[in-house]
């Protein structure tokens, strides 16, 4: 199974998943890491990894379809079977979903469908629910949309601070993710 893995900011769970294929816990190819901007820690560790890394920077676009355009372009040269974003912090358009129908997973800081979106901590915490967690789910044209693959309840305590609490839900959210690409990548070799 070939993947293609989409990051926007440091890439923690990228580096998760890198980690678990250089064990052999996870039986997978990580064909490319792409970024929608330039400089971010995810394509550094994905470069440090030994793997192939392309950034189409979304600012040097005017318009929004092109953008799409050439990053579905770019991901589709990989063939991949799944494309994940993980801390992809950009909503796709048309093109690329009609692309990558039923093989574009995307994780979330949130048990979806509450508190889709960019601050899905922020906003839990917020509203002041005492259980949060994560998502793994096949994304569609939405915001954080979808079927849900799996999901993983994680507790909220009295003292979280936004940071707190989203470093829990990361722990959780890595081994959701694992776990979820290694089902899949079972399944893909039976
Ligand atoms: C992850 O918690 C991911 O779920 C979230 O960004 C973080 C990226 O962390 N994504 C979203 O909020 C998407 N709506 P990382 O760059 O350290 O892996």
């Amino acid at each position: 199974m070939r993947i293609v893995i989409l990051v926007s900011g440091t890439g923690s769970n990228l580096q998760a998943v890198i980690d678990a294929v250089a064990s052999g816990e996870l039986d997978l190819e990580i064909a490319a890491v792409g970024a929608d901007r330039t400089g971010t820690g995810g394509v550094a560790r994905a470069a440090a990894a030994g793997i192939e890394t392309f950034e189409v920077p979304f600012k040097e676009y005017t318009d929004r379809a092109a953008w799409n355009h050439e990053l579905t372009r770019i991901c589709r040269s990989h063939a991949p079977d799944y494309v994940v974003s993980s801390g992809f912090m950009r909503i796709v358009g048309e093109e690329f979903i009609t692309a990558f129908d039923g093989t574009y997973l995307n994780t979330h800081p949130a048990l979806l469908p509450a508190f889709p979106g960019a601050h899905g901590v922020r906003d839990a915490l917020a509203y002041g629910v005492k259980v949060t967690g994560c998502t793994v789910h096949i994304a569609d044209a939405g915001v954080d949309t979808g079927p849900i693959l799996a999901q993983r309840a994680v507790e909220v305590h009295e003292d979280d601070t936004e940071d707190t609490l989203h470093g829990r839900i990361k722990i959780a959210e890595r081994t959701l993710l694992i776990e979820t690409l290694a089902s899949l990548a079972d399944r893909h070799t039976v």
